[in-house]
């Protein structure tokens, strides 16, 4: 089979890259990334032949030349950094929506037989203290990001609705594992507290994320490709929820590293306060149960960015540190005991 994959040299998708070319040596993917900051060829190393890596920008490339004998379509590439948004959203729009509607238009006319669009949990908005998200809750995005991804959600609904064009939407909760850019919050804080440095937790650490490995969201997404059905939306979620400050917690007891390393910081404009999916129609649907356990995941990750020194040191290069310095160092808290 001939996948192409969008987005194929950052977290997930690289991972995906991985996953599938494992377990299915003789297939071939196309992976189309415009190597933005978040995206690393590092991240590819060692894939095998059956991949090429296309560096375009799904908003400019002509995509329809890219599509010569593809089957199927994932389409992971995005913007995908919340604080980022907020900081500048114009280039989420441009990726986020636009992208993604020409990379939808370009499938539908070389008759693609499927299209899996990765969007997020995050088109639903912020849940109270209880309550769990499903298919069909209301979209309320927060985040600029999350509106540019609520976008891309209904610009695939309206191509399945209007041609009939195959398409099949994924919602996954926070995903966590290797190859993640150390911005995100689980690498940051590992990172971090590898090099003694503090652990900016957003307010008090009480907003609730669920988080799911990277290797069970890629086998969710085979068997989307596999069993699900065309038009349909399903939520991948793993039911490990926890609270910031509790993974942070969890962490630091993992690297056996010193809890004063936390600095309370001021809070994410918008933050949403908790993230809580209902993945029932997955597990009937798709035959797909998550197998790893929160504790378990998080400490094969902690210990692939302990020894993965090299992907680390330039993942943090001079941009990260810019990044880092501009973000983190003159906010509210961040020097507290320093
Ligand atoms: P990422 O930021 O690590 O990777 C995004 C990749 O897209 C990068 O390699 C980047 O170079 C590429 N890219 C960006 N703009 C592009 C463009 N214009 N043209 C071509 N390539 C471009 O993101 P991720 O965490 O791997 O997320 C992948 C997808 O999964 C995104 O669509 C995201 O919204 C979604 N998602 C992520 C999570 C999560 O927890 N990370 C959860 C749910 C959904
Ligand atoms: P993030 O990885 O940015 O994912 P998202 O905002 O898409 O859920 O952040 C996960 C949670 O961690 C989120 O509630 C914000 C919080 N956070 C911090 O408290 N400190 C940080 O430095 C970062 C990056 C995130």
């Amino acid at each position: 089979m001939k996948l192409l994959v969008t987005g194929g040299a950052g977290f997930i998708g690289s991972n995906f890259v991985r996953y599938w070319l494992r377990d299915h040596p003789s297939d071939r993917i196309v992976n189309i990334d415009k190597l933005t900051y978040a995206g690393n060829r590092q991240n590819l190393e060692g894939v095998s032949p059956g991949h090429e890596l296309v560096c375009e920008d799904i908003a400019e490339a002509n995509l329809e030349e890219q599509m010569e004998g593809v089957e199927a379509v994932f389409h992971f590439a995005a913007e995908s950094h919340v604080d980022r948004s907020i900081d500048s959203a114009d280039v989420f729009v441009r990726t986020n929506v636009l992208g993604t509607q020409r990379l939808l238009e370009a499938a539908r006319r070389r008759r693609i037989a499927r299209f899996v669009l990765i969007s997020t949990d995050e088109v639903y908005g912020a849940l109270g203290d209880s309550g769990d998200f499903t298919e069909d809750a209301p979209f309320r995005p927060n985040s600029p990001y999350a509106a540019t991804k609520a976008a891309a959600d209904l610009l695939a609904r309206s191509y399945f609705k209007t041609y009939q064009f195959p398409v099949i939407v994924t919602r996954a909760c926070n995903n966590y594992g290797p190859y993640q850019h150390p911005e995100k919050m689980i690498p940051l804080m590992t990172t971090n507290a590898l090099n003694g440095l503090p652990l900016p937790v957003y307010g008090e650490g009480a907003q609730v994320r669920e988080w799911i490995h990277v290797e069970d969201h890629c086998r969710a997404l085979e068997a989307v490709l596999r069993r699900g059905r065309p038009g349909e939306v399903y939520n991948l979620g793993s039911g490990y929820r926890s609270t910031n400050l509790e993974l942070v917690q969890m962490i630091l007891r993992l690297l056996d590293k010193p809890a004063s390393l936390i600095r309370f910081v001021a809070d994410r404009p918008g933050h949403d306060f908790r993230y809580a999916l209902d993945s029932a129609k997955a597990h009937r649907e798709l035959g797909w149960e998550p197998q790893i356990a929160l504790e378990a995941g998080l400490e094969q990750t902690l210990r692939w960015y302990r020894d993965n020194h090299e992907w680390v040191r330039s993942a943090r290069g001079d941009s990260y540190q810019q990044y880092y310095s501009q973000m983190y160092e003159n906010r509210e808290g961040y020097r507290q005991n320093l």
